[in-house]
């Protein structure tokens, strides 16, 4: 039987909502394809991940539960892998380089001014789901670096000040189309 308080606390920044309904059907239709073994855990995660963009918390109890494993577990196997995310996705991911060149010409000063900027940490969504944060190793930029990849678009040479211009021209754009749509 899973440990449902004992993750309860550990993982209250997911917010399932009233979506839980729903990830709990698509949770379900993924389980039916695997067996009750451990070693399906990571297999099931990346199935439901892909589902639902992210391991919301009823997902991972109702996992816990089929495999016969305590919450904690599962809890551990997803803030172990990288992979695997605790929030839900934003509208706008905004991806950091951190991989060598990007970490020497400053990624990480980078990262901390999108994080103030945001007002969230690596890995979690703004509260309006617009932007969620996260890290990535080299994109393939390193001449442009520190690279920040916002939308699938590459932003090279990016400084703190530059992210408040990524982030005003975004508020821009929005503003136009809301003034296009009256
Ligand atoms: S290390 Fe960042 S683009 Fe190569």
């Amino acid at each position: 039987m899973a440990d449902a308080s004992a993750i309860a606390g550990a993982i209250d920044s997911t917010r399932d909502g009233a979506d839980g309904g729903k990830f709990l059907e698509k949770t379900e239709r993924v389980l039916k394809r695997f067996g009750r073994k451990r070693e399906n855990l990571v297999p099931i995660l990346q199935h439901v991940q892909s589902r639902l963009g992210y391991i919301p918390r009823e997902a991972m109890l109702r996992i816990a539960d089929y495999l016969g494993l305590p919450a904690t577990e599962i809890y551990g196997v997803v803030t172990f892998y990288n992979q695997f995310r605790l929030n839900p996705p934003g509208k706008h991911p905004v991806r950091v380089c951190l991989g060598t060149a990007c970490h020497m010409k400053g990624g990480y000063i980078v990262l901390d001014a999108w994080k103030r900027r945001l007002g969230i940490k690596q890995g979690e969504t703004t509260p309006d789901r617009n932007f969620d944060l996260d890290t990535v190793a080299c994109v393939g930029c390193c001449s442009m670096a520190p690279v920040t990849v916002v939308d699938k678009r590459v932003q090279g040479n990016v400084s703190p000040t530059r992210v408040d211009g990524i982030l005003l021209s975004y508020f821009l754009k929005k503003g136009r189309k809301r003034n296009r749509t009256r």
